[in-house]
């Protein structure tokens, strides 16, 4: 029975990578839709590129929500610098002709969660909390009916990569962040920690470029094109391959490796606004409330990527 998930995402090059590995994965992974959010882009963006990458894997049947255009309380700051403005001109992928969601994304959480089996439906939280949070605000009765919430964010061995202290998810929307980790939903935390064990290698990318169909190119088209927008902080060895890390987790949990620890969220500091404080060895009394993961086996993540993608059109 595929596990019941929904994708809330601001696409964004991983985001697309980790939406075509869901996509690719229908008998693990049933998508009951995608939410889009503003964070690596503007919402009008995020939205239609998950509407586009829907179409590249083959699935304009998946319903594209939008969902939150802007923090609960900050100013967005975007990554458009690195994500570029859309992802159609990387891919040269045309207009979408699937229409958009009328419903807010924000409302379709809701009803989805209020109308399945408590704790049948599994949340991925691909980009800022906004969305999340604000479903948890309007109805806090959800907490209680997430089956588990998978988010892509944090830091805590590895220094941030939006601010010395804070990961870009987490930063964009530190307050949406606090609501998220004070609700009480199960939740399990993929942060920088994992993700940059995850760079996509020469050997790495070799694998996926060799992928004879489109998707497969595609992929490696992307990440060509992500590694050439940073400042390649991570030099020849390649840059972080976030997003898919949250989806890969879904697919094959075994291949991660970490702790029920207290996660905390810096909301107020100008310093250190969105770092995640990690109680790793305990020494608050704050309650665990976070399966903060940090350790990955990478090349089987690489491997379990390819062999998903070869399967797209
Ligand atoms: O820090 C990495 C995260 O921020 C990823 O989700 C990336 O897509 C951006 O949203
Ligand atoms: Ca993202």
């Amino acid at each position: 029975m595929p596990r019941k998930i929904i994708i809330d995402t601001d696409p964004g090059i991983d985001d697309a990578v980790a939406l075509l590995l869901a996509l690719a994965s229908p008998e693990e992974l049933e998508v009951l839709g995608i939410v889009t959010v503003a964070g690596n882009l503007p919402l009008a963006l995020t939205e239609r590129n998950a509407r586009r990458v829907c179409e590249l894997a083959g699935r304009a049947d998946i319903a594209v929500y939008a969902g939150c255009a802007r923090p609960l309380l900050r100013p967005l700051a975007t990554a458009a610098a690195i994500h570029g403005d859309t992802l159609g001109e990387r891919l040269g992928l045309p207009e979408p002709a699937m229409p958009p969601q009328a419903r807010h994304g924000v409302d379709f959480i809701i009803e989805v969660l209020r109308g399945a089996e408590p704790g049948s439906v599994t949340l991925c939280a691909l980009g800022p909390l906004t969305d999340i949070a604000m479903a948890l605000v309007k109805a806090p009765d959800i907490a209680a009916r997430i089956g588990e919430l998978v988010m892509l964010g944090g830091a805590a061995f590895e220094i941030g990569n939006v601010t010395p202290a804070a990961e870009f998810n987490i930063h964009v929307d530190p307050h949406a962040a606090a609501i998220v980790l004070g609700s009480g939903a199960p939740i399990t935390m993929i942060p920088l920690d994992v993700t940059h064990q995850v760079l996509s290698t020469p050997p790495r990318l070799a694998a996926l470029r060799a992928l004879s169909n489109h998707n497969g190119s595609a992929v490696a088209a992307l990440l060509d094109s992500f590694e050439a927008a940073r400042t390649n902080r991570f030099g020849a060895r390649g840059t972080a391959l976030h997003d898919p890390c949250v989806i890969a987790y879904l697919l094959c949990p075994k291949l991660f490796r970490g702790r029920k620890v207290n996660v905390a969220v810096e909301t107020a500091s100008p310093l250190t606004l969105g770092m995640t404080v990690v109680d790793w060895w305990g020494v608050t009394d704050r309650v665990p409330n976070v399966d903060y993961m940090t350790e990955v086996e990478a090349d089987r993540l690489y491997a379990l990527l390819a062999d998903r993608l070869v399967l797209l059109p």
